[in-house]
């Protein structure tokens, strides 16, 4: 096998998935792996319990703990290909760290539930992957159950997310009467069958020409003309995929399937392997990357953190030392490397590999790493927070360690903090609900601090910037809404979308920004 960083960074995959609770995205991540052959029919469904019990153990150690504990990573491969399938935490656990971890992806697979479209995260979510115009491969999952009419899914695409959708197969019906679907290229069709209870689920369905005789065998003759009809408008009335326009970000392939049936699955991971986009390789020929996640105490024995480093260029090996663009250096003497079911020891990444790299602090997110410590790559974003609470200390003399225990958190990139300019409080601000649980144990328990988080008259922030006398005006103004980052960055909190708005429109000269890009 070769280790030439360009030749590895090109059989590389490095994507998302990024769905609303419920869409499909656990089931479909098992049937990725199924199908890449990562794990097996029996162990998977082993491995299915054996992921609830440990996804609710983490929830456990989230909770007593304060960190993101999901399988963050999990590296698999088929054929030639190597996948890194990153996780990006969607439920209780939805936080920054679900935006940032898209930052490390290449590309995304966004999963609609086909009886109800666009959902809000998944619009979320998608924006934070416009942003960086990551392309996006949509599946249309539970074609099994009665489903809404493929053109106006395919309507939806397009109007809400400004994307053209370019389906790559057609369904033939849904639920009850779903019988599989065409594929548009080849003119071929899969057939789905309804497994019997115990039977194996779609292991591999034989391809039917569509123009022969035993099409007809597969469905009523309705269904048949259906499907021709519907195929056929789809073909004229819509864009032909064209990979250029996908990989700039304005055309989604959409495939169609059901995880839970194992249909559509294989076809999908195929169309990753052949039109998602490798890695770019970064312009150095040294190991060089950026940290976008730290998972702490990842062994509860232990006081651990885990930097997850995206490598961008080089070869990286087991033993080598890697500097910070602020001049620490770190030994990486165990990185980690995730698997399906199992860490192991990595003795080497390429370009699109996520290692894990064990330290005591000495690595935060947004850290870019080399051997000379002299790459550095674009800061990774803040983005507004969606709750903002008030943080007090029952003890008031302790008002300064909270202000140095907020700021270390933050650091981790999980909670956000601002200081307003008026008054002494603290208004902490995250993207879910649960980091403020979590806050509160971890302050406790690391920092002695007994606080209390207190509903706050905003509902978010945002970055401000522009010419020196216009920004003035703007704290003349709103003054008790205005607030200082960790970072010294000027915020204004803003108590609704609508103030927001308005208050932008009568600041003129500033720029108001959801997102923090550093
Ligand atoms: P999520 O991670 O996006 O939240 O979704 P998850 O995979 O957990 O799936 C949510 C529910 O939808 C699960 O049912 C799952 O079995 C079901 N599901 C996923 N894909 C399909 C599909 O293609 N067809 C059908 N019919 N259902 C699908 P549940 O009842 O909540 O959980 P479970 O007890 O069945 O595991």
């Amino acid at each position: 096998m070769s280790s030439d960083p360009i030749t590895e960074a090109a059989r590389r995959r490095t994507f998302a998935i990024i769905s609303h609770p419920d869409a499909g995205k656990t089931t479909l991540t098992e049937m990725l792996l199924l199908a890449g052959g990562a794990i097996h029919l029996a162990g998977a469904v082993r491995a299915r319990g054996e992921q609830r019990r440990t996804r609710s153990d983490w929830m456990k150690i989230e909770r007593e703990r304060g960190i993101s504990v999901s399988a963050s990573v999990m590296t698999f491969g088929s054929g030639d290909t190597v996948f890194n399938l990153l996780d990006t935490p969607g439920h209780e656990d939805f936080s920054e760290d679900t935006y940032r971890t898209l930052t490390a992806a290449d590309s995304a697979i966004m999963v609609l539930d086909a009886a109800k479209g666009i959902e809000p995260q998944t619009l979320k979510l998608f924006e934070v992957c416009r942003l960086r115009d990551i392309p996006i491969t949509t599946f249309i999952n539970k074609m099994d159950r009665e489903a809404l009419d493929p053109f106006a899914l395919l309507d939806e695409i397009h109007n809400r997310l400004a994307l053209d959708p370019a389906p790559l197969y057609w369904p033939a019906g849904s639920g009850q009467r779903f019988r599989g679907m065409l594929d548009l290229r080849t003119d071929e069709f899969l057939p789905f069958t309804r497994p019997e209870a115990g039977e194996e689920e779609n292991a591999e369905s034989e391809r039917i020409a569509f123009g022969g005789n035993s099409i007809s065998d597969a469905m009523s003759a309705d269904l048949l003309a259906e499907l021709k009809e519907g195929a056929e408008l789809a073909r004229m009335g819509l864009p032909a995929f064209d990979r250029e326009a996908f990989l700039g970000g304005h055309m989604t392939p959409v495939y169609f399937g059901s995880a839970l049936r194992r249909f559509g699955v294989r076809e999908l991971l195929a169309g990753i392997a052949a039109d998602a986009p490798a890695p770019k390789v970064g312009g150095t020929k040294e190991v060089s990357g950026f940290v976008f996640k730290i998972q702490a105490n990842m062994d509860p024995k232990h006081r651990d953190r885990v930097g997850f480093f995206r490598v961008s260029s080089g070869r990286f090996e087991r033993g080598m030392t890697l500097k910070t663009a602020t001049g620490k250096s770190i030994n990486v003497h165990n990185p980690m490397m995730f698997l399906a079911q199992d860490r192991e020891i990595a003795d080497e990444a390429f370009p699109g590999d996520i290692i894990g790299i064990p330290n005591r602090g000495a690595l935060r997110v947004g850290d870019s790493l080399s051997e000379s410590g002299s790459v550095a790559y674009q800061g990774l974003p803040n983005f507004a927070p969606e709750i903002l609470m008030r943080c007090r200390v029952r003890d008031p003399l302790k008002q300064k360690h909270l202000r140095r225990a907020l700021e270390a958190l933050a650091d981790e990139g999980i909670s956000q903090v601002f200081r307003p300019l008026i008054g002494a409080d603290m208004i902490v601000g995250a993207v879910g609900a649960l980091q403020f649980d979590v806050l509160k144990e971890r302050i406790a328990e690391e920092y002695q601090l007994d606080v209390v988080f207190e509903s706050s008259p905003y509902d978010s922030a945002r970055w401000v910037a522009g010419e020196k006398k216009d920004l003035e005006a703007l704290v003349e103004r709103y003054r008790p809404q205005m607030a200082q980052d960790v970072e010294d960055a000027l915020v204004f909190l803003g108590k609704s979308a609508w103030e927001i708005g308005y208050v932008q429109e009568k600041s003129a000269g500033v720029r108001f920004s959801a997102v923090k890009e550093r």
